[in-house]
């Protein structure tokens, strides 16, 4: 899939009178709601009958065996993908009607070359129809919150990885999206960068409260990086348990390293071995 081509999908234009994210109306809390999900390849039964609720305004990661449909779930509740049968709603609003972005595994296909990373920043603001000044305020706002050491006159080749999927984060944001879908974001860069890039997205978690799906193939990652884990069984698949992370943010060392850290990477690594064995 070309990643550059899908920044924000069917965009709802934004003006700063846009009505509340549905997770901070006060009172109730928001969900996300998927119905009767059924997808095919061929004869392969990727979903069918699938059901789960989350709330929005928290950090979700997904997490289960090699090829089970973790970026088929994504793709398709983002609206990337069609389904064969069934419903997604976030806070009774379809898809369409929901400000979602996309943060794409590959951060080198993700920009496009020949756009400066401010111009790629710019992008979806610009195809949402938003006045270059009202752009330019909006993403020294987006810039002044975080603290981003990156040159953004710079072209993306020049920069290092996580330089490039920290723009791509960036310019999934500057739309302040509703929803963020991340798959495997950063499973193509080095460990330290891994880390620091984890680091960064917990800050703008924090910042935001933006609800985001997060799939990840390290479980240590769906841990540090997830209020709820959603586990999921072989095909056809199922959500074999919701866990509950429960842990303080920031996820510091000290968390990663706790015992409740522990405890819950001995569960979930259980239940996944119970589920690949079957
Ligand atoms: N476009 C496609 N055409 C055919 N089969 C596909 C397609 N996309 C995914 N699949 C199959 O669906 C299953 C789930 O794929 P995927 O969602 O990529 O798994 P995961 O992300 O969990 O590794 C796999 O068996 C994969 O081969
Ligand atoms: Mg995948």
């Amino acid at each position: 899939m070309n990643a550059g081509s899908v920044l924000q999908l069917r965009p709802k234009q934004m003006t700063d009178t846009a009505p509340m994210p549905a997770a901070s109306k006060p009172g109730r809390q928001a969900k996300m709601t998927i119905r009767g999900l059924r997808k095919t390849f061929n004869d392969a039964v990727v979903y069918d009958g699938f059901d789960l609720d989350l709330p929005l305004g928290q950090f979700i990661s997904v997490f289960g065996p090699n090829g089970c449909g973790k970026s088929t779930l994504i793709n398709m509740i983002s609206g990337l993908m069609p389904m064969d049968a069934g419903e997604v709603l976030y806070d009774g609003q379809r898809i369409s009607e929901t400000r979602i972005s996309y943060v794409f595994q590959n951060y080198r296909e993700a920009l496009f070359p020949w756009l400066k990373a401010i111009d790629n920043i710019h992008y979806p603001l610009k195809v949402m129809g938003v006045p270059r000044a009202e752009r330019k305020r909006r993403i020294e706002k987006l810039l002044a919150e975080f603290e981003i050491r990156i040159d953004l006159n710079a072209y993306p080749y020049t920069l290092s990885g996580g330089q490039q999927q920290t723009v791509s984060i960036l310019r999934a944001l500057v739309t302040e999206p509703e929803v963020l879908f991340l798959d495997e974001p950063f499973s193509a860069l080095d460990y330290e960068m891994t880390m620091s890039m984890r680091e960064q997205l917990q800050k703008i978690f924090m910042k935001t409260r933006t609800t985001m799906l997060l799939v990840s193939h390290d479980l240590d990652e769906a841990i540090e990086q997830a209020d709820k884990l959603v586990l999921l069984t072989r095909r056809p698949t199922q959500v074999a348990e919701i866990v509950e992370i429960g842990l303080p943010w920031p996820r510091d060392r000290a968390v990663t390293t706790g015992d409740d850290f522990m405890a819950l990477k001995r569960h979930c690594l259980d239940r996944f071995w119970q589920e690949v064995k079957k």
